[in-house]
């Protein structure tokens, strides 16, 4: 048990080799620019659209490229990395040799950016894969199953900037400490509650869904038929923000495959894959209606899927019901 002011970087340090360590300082520092640029951007004027739309066809706000451009710059500098994908760019980035390092970074560096206007909480995710060091980078080296992934997390700016990390032994949270500019351990070895008290998931698509599954298990939250209370319905539209709640008070996240997205909205490897190894590191589990989400096999970067992740036997609620349709 974690005792007294440890920071994220004793803590971090003291966990992982050098190398790892200061690939995450280095995404730490992207973390704390973007959450002074996030506090500010209401009086600097930096919310609105930037004008240019991404390779997911959205419009651009302006923070979503700031927080691009930061995370880019703060991965290659680190010297650690050698292929970047960022939701925000169509193509890869493939850091030049003399700068090369031996991790692969997946990562959304704004996500929930359709939030920043009415200040919601929005936030950054990163998974890391590592790749063979010395052997000239390929594509292939990050579209490998989530499983593979050596380390995952996400950055939550909202009422408080909060750092949740897992590198493949448990989950730490930290939260910035403005007055010392450091991440303060605050939610050491986090596990998620077996079962929770609420779903999140926009029922405004319901019309759409692709199977029974969803909507029965729905019904099954709004009019149980076993005694128990009905669930309450939690959803932000920021993944970040409702994966943090789900992971801290338990219960069930589902963006499911409709009619318009056949493969679902969130993306495979910076938001399906990231949020997937966070919740299994904390006890619960992450579904995509047909296999665990971390076995996944993508074969484009910006490939999606449907994800159903949260309170271990929420989860199991829904692969019984895809176990029972066959
Ligand atoms: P991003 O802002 O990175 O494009 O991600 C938005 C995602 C995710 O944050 C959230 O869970 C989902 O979009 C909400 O989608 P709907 O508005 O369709 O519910
Ligand atoms: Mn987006
Ligand atoms: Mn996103
Ligand atoms: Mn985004």
């Amino acid at each position: 048990m974690e005792f007294g002011l440890v920071m994220y970087t004793a803590h971090t340090i003291r966990k992982s080799r050098g190398d790892f360590a200061i690939l995450l300082s280095h995404i730490v520092l992207g973390c704390k620019f973007v959450c002074t640029a996030v506090n500010k951007a209401g009086l600097a004027k930096l919310i609105g659209l930037a004008g240019e739309t991404n390779v997911q066809g959205e419009e651009q706000k302006k923070l979503d490229v700031l927080s691009n451009e930061v995370f880019i710059k703060a991965l290659v500098s680190s010297g650690r990395t050698c292929i970047l994908v960022s939701e925000e760019d169509e193509e890869a980035t493939f850091v030049e040799p003399a700068l090369r390092g031996k991790y692969c970074v997946v990562f959304d560096p704004l996500d929930g950016s359709s939030n920043i206007d009415c200040g919601v909480s929005i936030g950054t995710i990163v998974g890391i894969y590592a790749v063979k060091d010395g052997v000239d980078p390929k594509i292939e080296d990050v579209l490998q199953p989530g499983k593979n992934m050596v380390a995952a997390g996400y950055c939550k700016y909202g009422s408080s900037c909060t750092l949740v990390l897992s590198t493949g032994k448990g989950v730490n949270g930290f939260t910035l400490d403005p007055s010392l500019g450091e991440f303060i351990l605050t939610h050491p070895d986090i596990k998620i509650p077996i079962k929770g008290k609420s779903y999140s998931v926009n029922e405004g698509n319901a019309e759409n869904w692709d199977g029974q599954q969803q909507s029965m298990y729905v019904e099954k939250c709004k009019y149980p038929q076993d005694g128990s209370p009905a669930k309450s319905l939690r959803y932000i539209g920021s993944m970040v923000a409702d994966v943090h709640r789900t992971l801290l008070y338990g219960g069930f996240f589902l963006y499911p495959a409709d009619k318009k997205s056949p493969n679902g909205k969130l993306r495979v490897l910076y938001e399906v894959f990231a949020m997937s190894y966070l919740m299994e590191q904390a006890g619960g589990q992450a579904f995509t209606g047909k296999q665990r989400a971390l076995d996944l096999l993508p074969t484009k970067i910006h490939e999606r899927s449907p994800i159903f992740l949260g309170s271990y036997d929420d989860v199991e609620e829904i692969k019984a019901l895809y176990a029972a349709e066959g």
